[in-house]
């Protein structure tokens, strides 16, 4: 067994793994966070997608040897205060989902891409997102939500 520490939306974690566990398995099982998604288990589909240090990773993907020291957002991290973020009041003022399964990968991904660019274009939108499957194809919903969002956060928002 091996220790690991690190920050989960803003509060240090620390506990015992076997090594060989994903960052989706500790944040799902371990601590119990299931806003984060096991779709695919094999880094395809993005509905696991967490915030690691600034950047949209699957989590899936990421050993927890690799997580040591590390600063993940997820789903659960966004919303501040009982109140949700802009961009999952967006994506639901535009019905940017269905079942929903694919839902919080699709936010937190496009959570990343504005971390890196704030006004994306709308194709810098669908080439980030389009590797994130939605099996109910609310895609152009889903660009149209993040696009919007880009529009907000000069004036409203700090990411
Ligand atoms: S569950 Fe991680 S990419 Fe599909
Ligand atoms: S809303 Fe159902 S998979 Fe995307």
């Amino acid at each position: 067994m091996k220790q690991i520490s690190f920050t989960l939306n803003g509060k240090p974690v620390s506990l015992k793994v076997k090594g060989e566990e994903s960052l989706l398995t500790i944040i799902r099982i371990y601590l119990e966070q299931t806003g984060t998604k096991y779709g695919c288990g094999i880094g395809e589909c993005g509905a696991c997608t967490v915030i690691m240090d600034n950047e949209a990773v699957r989590s899936c993907m990421i050993l927890a040897e690799d997580i040591e020291g590390k600063e993940i957002i997820s789903i659960e991290g966004l919303s501040s205060e009982g109140k949700l973020h802009v961009l999952q009041e967006v994506f639901i003022s535009h019905d940017a989902l269905q079942c929903g399964f694919c839902t919080s990968g699709m936010i937190m991904n496009a959570y990343g891409l504005l971390l890196q660019s704030l006004n994306p274009s709308r194709e810098e939108i669908i080439e980030a997102m389009e590797s994130n499957l939605c099996r109910c194809g609310a895609y152009n919903r889903i660009v149209d939500a993040i696009e919007t969002t880009s529009n907000e956060i000069p004036k409203k928002v700090k990411l």
